[in-house]
């Protein structure tokens, strides 16, 4: 019997597909690489995913899964401090506090729940936590959540506006705590936090910098150790936020690296840590590996920033509008959203997938297809895709 409530949701998702913004899923038939198989599709090209390092189907990676897997079993079936942890998370801690320069590390089951962990626990109601506002959504329900939770202030400057980010800071000047949060890289942009001069104001202004470097770890600064390295400063950042979903073997999890009081504290207190289970032992096992090969392998970050600036200049030649930058996230800004919209649509068409995003993910007018580059892509790889660009670009009239 179908109630009220599932007609009501029914009805909502109707309007879902009236609107254009009704998301199907693709389905995958082979592991994540520069191609792969598409259900329906068969081979196509994959612009769209944040495997940036193409480690998520890197031999080494996928066999310290299996062999975690042998080792651990499933998991831990209960809480990290009730039931037991693994050593392999204290491995996987050490080497996540190694690769960005930081004294310790937590891991999470996702960024997400790394990102809630932070301003929920360590802020209370003396406090004020300020946030950029093109900040990645887990940081937006994050300062939302230590609003609820710990009842701390929140603000939110103008995207990477230094001075409107000082006068927020001055009012808050009163407050016991001012923690500061910015991605590292904004992903849909695929811009790079000014670091320099946050770390300058946060530092003159005592105030808590937090960075999440999601999009950044294992992609900027030579050897794939995110945005403070991409600046030289290493070290200087409090808090650094990080998924291990993206260029870090691409499974899933999170952490947070800081001091090593600032880890126990969110050992102690953090919700998603006391009340949730720890990543399951196969996933740190990738992780871990994952990092080690990026250790031993720093030309893979040389070979994806040579592939982003091929690609990126290429769009250009091309007569394309990519925004310009110097990281994998590469958007074609095409203003409608049914215009992206249809764009990806006739590019997977021609076996390339690139997603389109527009309002309200994007602000109004400034709809895009959001090309992601990996270092495992090749130079036939792009090329096809560039192809495919050029048949479509014409087909719309927009080249
Ligand atoms: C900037 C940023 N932070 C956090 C996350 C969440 O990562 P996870 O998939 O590990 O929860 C994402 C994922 O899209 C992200 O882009």
């Amino acid at each position: 019997m179908t109630t009220s409530f599932e007609q009501r949701l029914a009805g909502e998702l109707e309007q879902f597909i009236r609107d254009g913004v009704y998301k199907r899923l693709n389905y995958l038939d082979s592991p994540q690489g520069p191609r792969v198989r598409m259900e329906g599709r068969g081979e196509v090209i994959i612009l769209s995913s944040n495997n940036y390092l193409g480690l998520s189907n890197q031999p080494e990676v996928v066999a310290a899964g299996k062999a975690g897997l042998e080792r651990w079993g499933a998991g831990t079936a209960s809480v990290r401090f009730i039931c037991g942890t693994y050593t392999v998370h204290r491995t996987l801690e050490a080497a996540c506090a190694r690769l960005v320069g930081t004294g310790a590390s937590l891991s999470f089951v996702s960024a997400w729940n790394a990102n809630e962990a932070v301003p929920a626990t360590l802020l209370g109601e003396q406090d004020i936590v300020i946030s950029d506002q093109l900040n990645h959504a887990s940081i937006i329900d994050a300062a939302r959540l230590a609003k609820s939770i710990a009842k701390c202030q929140t603000a939110v400057y103008r995207h990477a506006d230094l001075a409107d980010l000082e006068a927020k800071l001055i009012a808050a000047r009163d407050r016991r705590t001012r923690m500061v949060i910015t991605d590292g890289i904004f992903s849909m942009e695929g811009s790079i936090a000014p670091l320099p001069d946050l770390v300058e104001l946060c530092r003159r202004h005592e105030a808590v910098l937090v960075v999440d470097d999601s999009h950044a770890t294992g992609v900027l600064g030579q050897h794939g150790r995110g945005t403070a390295e991409h600046y030289g400063l290493v070290g200087e950042v409090d808090l650094i936020t990080s998924t291990l979903g993206k260029a870090l073997g691409g499974a899933a999890g999170g952490f947070v690296a800081a001091s090593a009081a600032v880890c126990d504290y969110l050992t102690q207190r953090a919700r998603p840590q006391l009340f949730s289970n720890a990543l399951p032992p196969t996933v740190a096992a990738s992780a871990l590996a994952s990092i080690e090969y990026l250790e031993a392998h720093p030309e893979r970050v040389a070979m994806l920033r040579a592939n982003a600036s091929y690609f990126r200049e290429q769009l250009h030649e091309l007569g394309f509008k990519p925004l310009r930058g110097e990281t994998p996230i590469i958007p074609v800004i095409l203003g409608e959203t049914s215009a992206a919209i249809r764009m990806s649509e006739l590019l997977l068409a021609e076996g390339v997938f690139v997603t389109g995003f527009g309002f309200p993910v994007v602000p109004q007018g400034q709809a895009r297809v959001r090309c992601q580059v990996s270092a495992a892509h090749t130079r036939d790889d792009l090329d096809q895709a560039l192809a495919a660009f050029r048949k479509v670009g014409g087909q719309l009239g927009l080249i």
